[in-house]
């Protein structure tokens, strides 16, 4: 093989998103979910709130150079209208904390959980949402924009209403009739969320994905007005469909591609910097072939990344890999999963995919969601009992490649 070395300045590390490593946060629908017995307990997660600079450290020692975060509307803004100067505090610290060891850092201003006020009024089901969310993103743009000049709005706008008002096992579970004979990602649920399942939820979906659109835009407008000169972007998971060539299956994978990707992403790249691509996931129409599987369940496919980048190719912008990854407890299959990760990124930019960065989920292991803490993602092992950090072995593959800048013939 040969060598495949990224350009001068690639930027590479990992992403967390808050809930899922921070610990301590109450007052999100999460939690309330959680203490209603539908969701698994977050309780104190990873305790990255108070641990983030050791946690820093580690990353440093593997080489990253940038650092994808999220923050928690929950702890910014407690109360309507009402922001927490204290917590902002905390963000910017962490900020420095970044700065400090040299990880550039990318924020997501919001991923996956509600203030509770927000969720008690219908959360984006709300017709005045866009402006709420676009009030939040200004507010922090305008405290954190001198300390980080890139902002994704939105953490994965699809698979949030997906599995919350199509699939019924995110909050606020509502799910299609019918909708579990044809489920394409089967990944799992710890706890029966006791989903209310009604026809109206399929209306519901779209009007919900039409208001995050919306939302993506108007806060798109506020963080400009906010921080001047900060790129602002959004996080997109490219589930990708494909076929073998029969054309049934090739004009079925389309119109999932259309609907599962292009349908958000054409009504807000004009309101886009960049564009950052979540990969996990394919599904292949017509294949034969028997994968073997993640922890999740999912087929072990990395180099389906090619293919999810060259999707976004066509918006002009530039990309992002802001989050690809492999649960993988026993850390068998990581080092291999990152490596074809790594190729299939390279492979996509050779075919003229504008890739700036390569970000690996998850440094640490951490709450995922329904699944609860038993699905693996980090580059970190956790010990939830101690809170012990264990660097796993892949992780000093993915230092090499770092190193290297690319995949070279000593770490293929
Ligand atoms: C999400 C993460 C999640 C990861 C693995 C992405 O969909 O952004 O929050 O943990 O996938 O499932």
């Amino acid at each position: 093989m040969s060598e495949k070395k990224f350009p001068e300045g690639f930027l590479w590390g990992a992403a967390t998103a808050s809930y899922q490593v921070e610990g301590g946060i109450e007052n999100c629908d999460w939690a309330k979910a959680a203490r209603e017995g539908r969701v698994p307990e977050c309780g104190r997660a990873c305790d990255h709130y108070n641990r983030y600079e050791a946690d820093y450290d580690i990353a440093k020692s593997l080489g990253h150079n940038c650092h994808r975060i999220s923050i928690e509307w929950a702890r910014l803004e407690p109360e309507e209208g009402k922001f927490d100067e204290k917590e902002i505090e905390h963000y910017l610290a962490v900020l420095a904390a970044l700065r400090e060891r040299r990880l550039k850092p990318f924020i997501t201003l919001w991923h996956f959980t509600l203030p509770q006020w927000f969720a008690d009024k219908g959360g984006f089901e709300h017709p005045d949402a866009p402006e709420i969310f676009a009030r939040y993103c200004g507010y922090v743009a305008r405290k954190l924009g001198n300390d980080c000049r890139h902002f994704a709005t939105i953490n994965e706008p699809i698979p949030y209403a997906s599995n919350g008002w199509r699939r019924g096992i995110w909050l606020p579970f509502k799910k299609w009739p019918g909708i579990d004979t044809i489920a394409i990602a089967t990944s799992g649920r710890e706890l029966d969320p006791r989903p209310e399942t009604s026809i109206a939820n399929i209306f519901k979906y779209f009007s919900v994905i039409n208001t995050l659109i919306r939302s993506h835009n108007a806060a798109y407008d506020a963080i400009k007005k906010s921080a001047f000169g900060a790129e602002v972007g959004i996080v997109h998971q490219v589930l990708l469909f494909h076929s073998n060539g029969n054309p049934w299956n090739v004009l079925l994978a389309r119109l999932m591609n259309w609907h599962f990707t292009h349908y958000f992403i054409k009504r807000v790249y004009k309101k886009c910097d960049s564009i950052g691509v979540n990969y996990y996931l394919h599904k292949k129409f017509g294949d034969t072939v028997v994968y073997d599987k993640t922890d999740m369940g999912w087929d072990v496919y990395p180099e389906g990344i090619r293919e999810a980048l060259l999707m976004v190719k066509r918006y002009g912008l530039p990309l992002w890999v802001s989050e690809a990854g492999v649960a993988d407890a026993k850390d068998t299959i990581r080092a291999e999963y990152i490596k074809g990760l790594v190729r299939g990124t390279y492979d996509a930019m050779q075919e003229g995919a504008d890739v700036r960065g390569f970000m690996y989920w998850s440094l640490l292991d951490n709450y995922e969601w329904a699944s609860g803490f038993g699905k693996r993602f980090g580059l970190v092992e956790i010990d939830y009992d101690t809170l012990e950090r264990r660097v796993r072995p892949s992780a000093y593959v993915y230092k090499q490649i770092i190193e290297q800048n690319g995949l070279v013939d000593s770490v293929r």
